[in-house]
């Protein structure tokens, strides 16, 4: 079962291409281990966010109860709850950029407050800055998932987005640290001029040189947690078609090649053997993709969810896929 490959995760990654079944996925295994009892925050990483669509509730970019008291099993014991969160990539960029504004006032010259914030509007624009504002809330929400909840699932934006964002803390940390270097030769010209009688800028560099590392800090963890198969699993969530399958190869490769271990993949909307000719044959064409799907990527469990015939939408219906994450014959 997926629930039992992922119990031992803290954070679970749900991937794959678009309209596979990803945010269906990542609302159940949320669901399935609230009703073991487990405190679970679902975060949605896609700008085209549907978990508010799926739970039938407003979710936005604070955590909220998705939940109720009839949706868990009575009697399970202790009593778990799934709560919502939506990152607004908009929303954080802003945010992001006026606190930036506001440590650049508070540590430049008065002189450099007209430029720095030409270069501040300049950074709205530049590619990556939503990607990295993202990630900002991603290594949030590991964070108070650490402290407030058993288990974070990021339900993620299709394929190629997630293995960008997932790329960036690397590529972060060593841009923070091409920074620091540069703070520590220009430090050390500091040094050598206020030898000469200045005396200002100490202050404001130790303050910059804080900012740069704690970030930097930041995103090296995140990259620790994302790379630790022990806390962190990566479902990646396919049906059983060509284009479905070969991103799923590619992005298993990525994934590897970033030192993210795969755990499951799932084939979602597998067609019943035992519903008519026309079901059976899709069904067979299904195996054959898969069949080819493990010789390529042979090691991580395989799992089939049967195509449901209701809507998934609310909590009951998810229930129902919660009961289905089951093994697969493949
Ligand atoms: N096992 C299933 N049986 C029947 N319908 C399903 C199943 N899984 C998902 N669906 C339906 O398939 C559609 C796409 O699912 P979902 O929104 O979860 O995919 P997604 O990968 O998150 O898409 P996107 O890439 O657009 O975010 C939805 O209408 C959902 O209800
Ligand atoms: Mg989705």
């Amino acid at each position: 079962m997926l629930l039992d490959l992922l119990t031992p995760h803290r954070v679970v990654f749900v991937g794959g291409k678009g309209g596979v079944g990803k945010t269906s996925v990542a609302a159940a295994l949320a669901l399935g281990r609230a009703r073991a009892g487990a405190r679970v925050l679902l975060v949605s990483t896609d700008p085209a966010h549907n978990l508010g669509h799926l739970w039938d509730r407003p979710v936005g970019d604070r955590p909220v109860r998705l939940t109720g008291p009839g949706d868990l099993t009575p009697g399970a014991g202790r009593a778990g709850h799934v709560d919502g969160l939506e990152i607004d990539p908009e929303r954080t960029v802003e945010q992001h950029l006026s606190a930036v504004a506001a440590t650049m006032r508070r540590l430049l010259p008065e002189r450099m407050h007209a430029p720095a914030a030409r270069h501040l509007e300049l950074a709205r624009q530049a590619p990556g800055t939503h990607e990295s504002a993202v990630l900002e809330r991603i290594a949030e929400a590991v964070e108070l998932g650490a402290e407030a909840y058993d288990l974070v699932v990021f339900d993620t934006a299709p394929s190629g987005h997630t293995l960008r964002l997932l790329a960036l803390p690397e590529q972060l940390a060593s841009w923070t640290e091409a920074l620091l270097v540069n703070r520590d030769r220009s430090e050390r010209f500091g040094d050598a001029v206020r030898g000469l009688g200045g005396g200002r800028e100490t202050d404001r560099d130790a303050e910059l040189r804080r900012v740069l590392l704690r970030r930097r800090d930041r995103f090296a963890r995140l990259r620790e947690v994302v790379t630790d198969p022990a806390r962190t699993g990566f479902v990646i969530v396919l049906t059983a078609e060509p284009l479905p399958i070969a991103e799923t190869t590619e992005m298993y490769e990525k994934l590897t090649g970033l030192g993210v271990e795969v755990t499951a993949l799932v084939a979602n909307r597998r067609s019943p053997a035992d519903a008519g000719d026309l079901l059976a044959r899709r069904r067979d064409r299904e195996d054959e993709h898969l069949v080819r799907l493990r010789r390529r990527i042979p090691d991580p469990p395989l799992l089939d969810v049967p195509l449901l015939p209701g809507d998934l939408v609310g909590a009951e219906a998810l229930a129902v896929l919660a009961d289905r994450l089951g093994p697969s014959p493949a």
